[in-house]
């Protein structure tokens, strides 16, 4: 090849704008092909519903948070892992993209990962959702198919291996072989329903009143799946239900975790029951190789030890798990006609 022309390819490859999105509930993350992941934001907007514009988008629309005025609500687009609220998710995507590549060209190609239960007409929303945003192929993979790309195992191989993905909106199992998914289940219960456990905990047994943010902070500092040797303490600010007055309560691992060992139970009896429907030639391959778990939920304190002791496998957490999914969605827009195999197969393309 020669120099001139190996130069305007990589040019081209700057100017042709191609990105993975990991589209979460929670969080949206954009990878810009051959540079890596370019945005990890909340997936949040603050809507203005008085004009029906957006006014912020991730970190600066979250900081916005309990803030704003009447016309102007805090929205998360998507909800259970698919896109809830078309107008305001297609804006945020939008804006994403826009922030995570040059301004001046929309994105050619997008890869973009969906639940692996995801319904068709969800499917064509999300797909629909990218074009509008600019994009002229839109591609799709499961999101237990990136997580296993994302955290390096050989998808292509004869291995069959099991991801757990617990995002904010959906927890995913999947067996995956021969570039594959061979069993899968998609519950939607996951981080945020733990999160909501935890404000119904405290509203019905300390008549105490908590925002959605406190939730997830004392989710993230004191929640665990198993007794802790020794049990944290915390303390809440709310308010109380009764009297109204804003108010500091005190707290524990211990009743954190009786609020969220409900979905914790959920998602191990989902893993137990994916074990149990997988072919005996598979689950050979998964005694020796165990399980892996991604998504942020698998930060979650003892929750690897919990699925090791009811399924007597091996459970390993992923190096990154808040990262595995768009690492995975990454490397295949870096090199998609090589993992063209790996790419849920679609009427339109
Ligand atoms: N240390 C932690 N302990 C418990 N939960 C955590 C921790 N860190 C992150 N999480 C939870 O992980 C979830 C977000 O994970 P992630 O970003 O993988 O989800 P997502 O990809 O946006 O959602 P989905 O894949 O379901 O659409 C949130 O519910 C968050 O509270
Ligand atoms: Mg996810």
């Amino acid at each position: 090849m020669s120099k001139i022309f190996s130069k305007s390819l990589s040019v081209f490859n700057i100017l042709s704008n191609d990105i993975a999105i990991d589209l979460g509930t929670a969080n949206t993350l954009i990878w810009k092909k051959g540079e890596g992941v370019k945005l990890n934001e909340p997936s949040v907007v603050a809507f203005d519903y008085a004009n029906k514009s957006i006014i912020a988008v991730g970190f600066e629309a979250q900081a916005m948070i309990g803030k704003t005025h009447r016309s102007i609500k805090i929205v998360k687009p998507l909800r259970d892992g698919v896109i809830a609220d078309f107008e305001i998710a297609e804006g945020m995507m939008r804006a994403f993209i826009r922030k995570a590549t040059t301004t001046w060209q929309a994105a050619r190609r997008i890869v973009v990962c969906v639940p692996s239960g995801i319904t068709e007409v969800e499917r064509r929303a999300i797909r629909d959702s990218c074009e509008h945003a600019g994009a002229r192929e839109v591609y799709l993979i499961a999101e237990p198919m990136a997580a296993a790309i994302g955290v390096g195992l050989n998808v292509n191989d004869s291995n069959g291996n099991v991801i757990v993905d617990i995002g904010g909106g959906t927890t995913e199992v999947a067996v995956i072989t021969y570039s594959s998914i061979v069993k899968a289940r998609s519950i939607r219960d996951a981080g945020d329903e733990m999160t909501e456990s935890i404000i119904r905990y405290f509203q019905e047994k300390h008549n105490f009143l908590i925002g959605e943010r406190t939730a997830e902070t004392v989710k993230h500092q004191v929640g665990s799946a198993l007794p802790l040797e020794k049990e944290i303490e915390v303390e809440i600010k709310g308010r109380d239900k009764i009297s109204g007055i804003p108010k500091r309560i005190h707290t524990n691992s211990k009743e954190v975790r009786e609020a969220i060992i409900g979905t914790v139970n959920k998602i191990v009896e989902t893993i137990i029951q994916l074990l149990d429907e997988t072919p005996p030639e598979l689950s050979a391959d998964i005694l020796d190789r165990g399980i892996i778990l991604t998504g942020g939920g698998a930060n979650l304190i003892g929750l690897d030890e919990l699925i090791k002791r009811k399924t007597q496998l091996a459970v390993a957490v992923a190096e990154e798990p808040l990262t595995s999914v768009i690492n995975g969605t990454g490397r295949v827009i870096d090199k998609l006609s090589e993992h063209s195999n790996v790419l849920i197969k679609s009427n339109r393309y």
